[in-house]
């Protein structure tokens, strides 16, 4: 009891002496602190919030046959330890409810691992549009199995479109659907039939440069992510091309081109997103310039 009346006089004491100073953490380091822990969570929700962008294109090459022509890009899948099968499943699933004309993909099916290639085509069986389902094949295609890449296109009823084109006929007229290899680990060969509307494929954009005299109407690409973490959209400080944020997402002129580049849908590591959101795209063509 004495010694409980010694302790509570000596705290008091101190008190008066100031020794007992209780220093409250100012508010706005709190308010830091909590954006940055929401931000830190946000980053590894982002990659689950798919999105589906619209884009419409106006060319007066489109017959008016192919006027409302729908047309599904889809890139980056990853299938791999950071995107489940089941996620490509449902994947599939959300392309094939749109009911395109037309799928085209545009490589990188998987991340880390061969293992993961035969498993990618499996959960795309069933992908279908009434004018096909076309892929070429990413970087990562070739790192990870460029035979059971192709292998898995067939299997899963995707027309390999690599350096080879496919015309589209809607009665007399008709657009033409190219693809190309990977600008990094394959090799480009593109021509187009003259006077014919043209979309290629290239899993990188960089290619977009390359191309002199016979340019595509449209070119689809992946290969960038966005960035994958972005400053809010603006920029990326990461973007695998050589053109940097020139070519790192959206509609794109370039060197008399008409470019769309893909977010994607998968990451690779870290598996994480910030103003990058995943999407499929869905492009829907329209006769004449939009005058
Ligand atoms: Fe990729």
């Amino acid at each position: 009891m004495e010694y409980r009346i010694f302790e509570a006089e000596l705290c008091n004491t101190m008190k008066k002496k100031g020794k007992f100073k209780h220093k409250k953490i100012p508010k706005w380091i709190l308010v830091i602190a909590l954006v940055f822990v929401m931000l830190g969570v946000y980053v590894f929700i982002e990659p689950y919030w798919l999105v589906t962008t619209e884009y419409d294109i106006y060319n007066s090459d489109i017959p008016a046959e192919f006027d409302g022509f729908e047309v599904v890009f889809v890139s980056d899948i990853h299938h791999g330890p950071f995107f489940s099968y089941e996620r490509v499943e449902k994947l599939r699933d959300k392309i094939n409810e749109i009911e395109a004309d037309i799928v085209l993909l545009g490589g990188d099916y998987v991340h880390r691992g061969p293992l993961y290639v035969p498993a990618v085509f499996e959960a795309l069986t069933g992908l279908s549009a009434s004018d096909g389902v076309y892929g070429v094949l990413g970087n990562h295609d070739h790192w990870d199995g460029e035979q059971a890449t192709r292998e898995g296109f067939a299997a899963a009823g995707i027309t390999d479109i690599e350096n080879m084109k496919v015309v589209i006929t809607r009665g007399f007229a008709s657009i033409q659907v190219a693809g190309v290899g990977d600008f990094d680990m394959g090799w480009q060969e593109y021509s187009r039939d003259e006077d014919i509307f043209s979309i290629l494929v290239s899993h990188n954009p960089d290619y977009a440069a390359e191309i002199t005299d016979e340019k595509p109407n449209l070119m689809l690409c992946g290969h960038t992510h966005a960035g994958q973490v972005t400053f809010f959209g603006l920029w990326a400080p990461l973007v695998p091309s050589k053109y940097w944020n020139k070519f790192r997402y959206g509609e794109i002129e370039y060197n008399d081109i008409n470019m769309i580049v893909t977010s994607g849908v998968g990451t690779i590591t870290p598996p994480v997103r910030f103003f990058a959101r995943p999407e499929i795209v869905k492009i829907t063509l329209h006769s004449g310039d939009g005058q």
